[in-house]
């Protein structure tokens, strides 16, 4: 499928993008694009406009327009689990009525939303309060999307958060429970158990850990506790009370889920309406998805950008680079979202893939990954695209010299991995430094940047609840519309049930009930270095 992509680039060996710069001085205007207040500028990476021709020629082979339509409508996109992919309606409450096998789903989604925003404001008020008083924490219990997207989101928007403070413990290691736990009062916290199927072994042994310090410290979990989940029975299950379960149906995908209840903890952090404001955004960005041409299409721009770097370039990692503090788990969050997606090595049909798919996503706020891992970005032998974020502005007046620095850093980033040093303009600096000969040739060649480093940069005007909104839906249909091309299922995740299987037949062996000896030499000498561990 790349046969001609590939070409081009092998042509285009030698090729600079600094070179396509003063080929074309309007390159910047002509290689981004615009959406309202959020400009996407790819101009510095090596497409070209006959290599953008070709990128979105694959749109039409692939018949991304046909899937996106499709998704939107409510059809079984997600075929391995034959399940419709709507997490875009819960962005959309007020859209005209939406089947789904038969049933129109704007009207529950509307009356849910309802409820999360009557318990907020309830809770946010004080009018509903532990037995202690108002509710002065939250502690969200969740793990993968049903942790990622709000802690992410609710971190995002410190400024505007003005209700209960919010904590989000995900990992089954006792530590990360225990910590949080010990800093807040049992009789004033508020417990949402997120999970989408509620059988999530990570999840259930914190909400029951949970549970135990709640009635333990006074409180009273009957009323303490909440649910957001898509199955009643297990929430039954549990003991929360029908009233206080948050539902949502499986066409709503974990990693896509924090525009619905999964969110809860993010409208109870900054309130109802700032909450329909993240939710205006990424309607905003659904809109531009299905209406703008490819070439003028954020989401499908940025999804081009990805498989010409990792498909036709050959990179096999893309380095997400936020300069912005308040992003610092985008990274993380991204991470699940693009991996999960399409990490995939068989093609929606089950036949293997004959090009590798989703690249390695990984990243750190800037400015602390310079003093870090960005040696290797500019001198390392791979080259590892980066996309940079940054807002024009931040949120803290009094603060705006970090703000400048801030960008200033963002934007020299991006030119000294495109710009790079030759040896002679190292050489020149060596010698303007003292050093002649031999020295000053080995000292010189140190002091290389090979540039010619690919990069693209998100700008938005202020990272508020609108802009979250839409950025997050923008990443969203990225993935769908990278899966698209590469022909995966971006809506399935079997690769994360074979080490679950696992663990759980490890348990009994763990416990000394069960004979190991079905186990490999490795697993077996571990778990006997576990069993032995005193201390
Ligand atoms: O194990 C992977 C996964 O299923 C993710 O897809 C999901 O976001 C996460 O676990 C949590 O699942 P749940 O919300 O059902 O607890």
């Amino acid at each position: 499928m790349f046969k001609d992509l590939k070409l081009l680039r092998s042509q285009e060996c030698g090729e600079s993008i600094s070179g396509l710069f003063e080929k074309d001085p309007n390159r910047a205007d002509a290689f981004s694009v615009r959406f309202e207040a959020l400009l996407f500028d790819y101009s510095k990476t090596l497409i070209t406009a006959e290599v953008r021709a070709a990128l979105t020629a694959l749109c039409s082979q692939q018949n991304v327009a046909g899937r996106r339509d499709a998704m939107f409508e409510g059809k079984e996109i997600n075929e391995t689990e034959q399940r419709a992919v709507l997490h875009t309606a819960l962005r959309d409450p007020g859209g005209p009525e939406l089947f789904v096998e038969g049933e129109d789903i704007r009207a529950p989604l509307r009356a849910t939303l309802g409820r999360m925003e009557r318990l907020a404001r309830r809770v946010r008020s004080g009018k509903l309060a532990g037995p202690g008083g108002p509710f002065t924490d939250v502690v969200n219990i969740g793990i993968g999307g049903s942790d990622l997207g709000p802690v992410m989101a609710a971190l995002a928007l410190a400024p505007y958060h003005n209700g209960p403070r919010c904590h989000f413990v995900s990992n089954v290691d006792g530590a990360h429970i225990h910590d949080i736990l010990q800093r807040i009062d049992p009789k004033t916290t508020l417990v949402i158990v997120a999970s989408k199927t509620f059988t999530t072994v990570e999840t259930m042994t914190n909400a029951a850990t949970a549970r135990r310090w709640v009635e333990a410290g006074g409180g009273e979990a009957a009323r303490q506790f909440l649910a957001l989940s898509t199955s009643e029975e297990e929430t039954a299950a549990f003991g929360i009370p029908r009233e206080h379960v948050f539902g949502f149906e499986d066409w709503v995908g974990g990693r896509y889920s924090v525009w619905g209840p999964i969110g809860l903890s993010l409208m109870l952090a900054v309130g109802p309406d700032r909450f329909r404001e993240f939710l205006a955004g990424g309607k905003a960005m659904d809109d531009h998805f299905r209406t703008a041409d490819w070439e003028q299409n954020m989401p499908v721009m940025l999804a081009l950008t990805g498989i010409w770097h990792n498909q036709v370039c050959g990179h096999p990692t893309r380095a997400v680079l936020p300069y912005d503090q308040r992003l610092r788990r985008l990274p993380a969050y991204l991470q699940q979202l693009e991996m999960e997606s399409n990490g995939k090595s068989v093609a929606m049909d089950g036949a293997p893939l004959p090009y590798p798919s989703g690249p390695v996503v990984w990243g750190e706020p800037g400015t602390n990954g310079q003093h870090a891992f960005y040696q290797l970005l500019h001198q390392g032998t791979s080259v590892v695209p980066a996309e940079f974020l940054v807002a024009a502005k931040g949120h803290e007046p009094e603060l705006e010299p970090h703000h400048r620095l801030l960008v200033v850093n963002c934007l020299a980033q991006s030119e000294a991995l495109m710009r790079g040093r030759s040896l002679k303009k190292a050489s020149a600096l060596m010698r303007a430094a003292g050093y002649e000969g031999a020295e000053l040739q080995r000292q010189a060649r140190h002091r290389v940047f090979p540039g010619n480093r690919p990069s693209t940069t998100l700008i938005y005007p202020q990272l508020t609840p609108y802009v979250l909104g839409q950025i997050i839906a923008l990443y969203e249909h990225r993935v769908f519309a990278e899966g698209v091309i590469l022909g995966i299922n971006s809506f399935d995740q079997w690769g994360v049930e074979l080490g679950k299987e696992l663990a759980d037949s490890l348990m009994p062996l763990l416990a000394g009930k069960k004979d190991d000896a079905g186990k490999d030499g490795s697993t077996r000498a571990l778990l006997d270095f576990v069993r032995n561990s005193k201390g």
